[in-house]
């Protein structure tokens, strides 16, 4: 097995550590900001926050299926999209 996993966020090709959540791998896209997963209705930003799956705060897709982020580990060649 592989150290390091590549996907697709967005469009733009993240390196992270095998087994990272996609949670994780929006932090790394995100240079280690907040990683947001979607924005709010209000058009603001919307990030993991409890990293259990209770908050729904990181709906994203991934290779089009509504995923909660912090509960979907990366795989080689996922698409992940954030949303609205
Ligand atoms: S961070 Fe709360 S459900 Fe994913």
């Amino acid at each position: 097995m592989s150290a390091h996993t590549l996907l697709h966020i967005d469009g733009h090709l993240v390196r992270v550590k095998t087994g990272s959540s996609v949670a994780a791998a929006l932090r790394v896209a995100d240079g280690g900001g907040m990683g947001a997963a979607r924005t709010s209705v209000t058009r603001q930003p919307r990030a993991p926050f409890c990293g259990m799956g209770v908050c729904q705060e990181c709906r994203v897709l991934v290779d089009g299926r509504r995923r909660l982020a912090c509960q979907t580990v990366c795989a080689e060649g996922m698409r992940v999209e954030t949303t609205e």
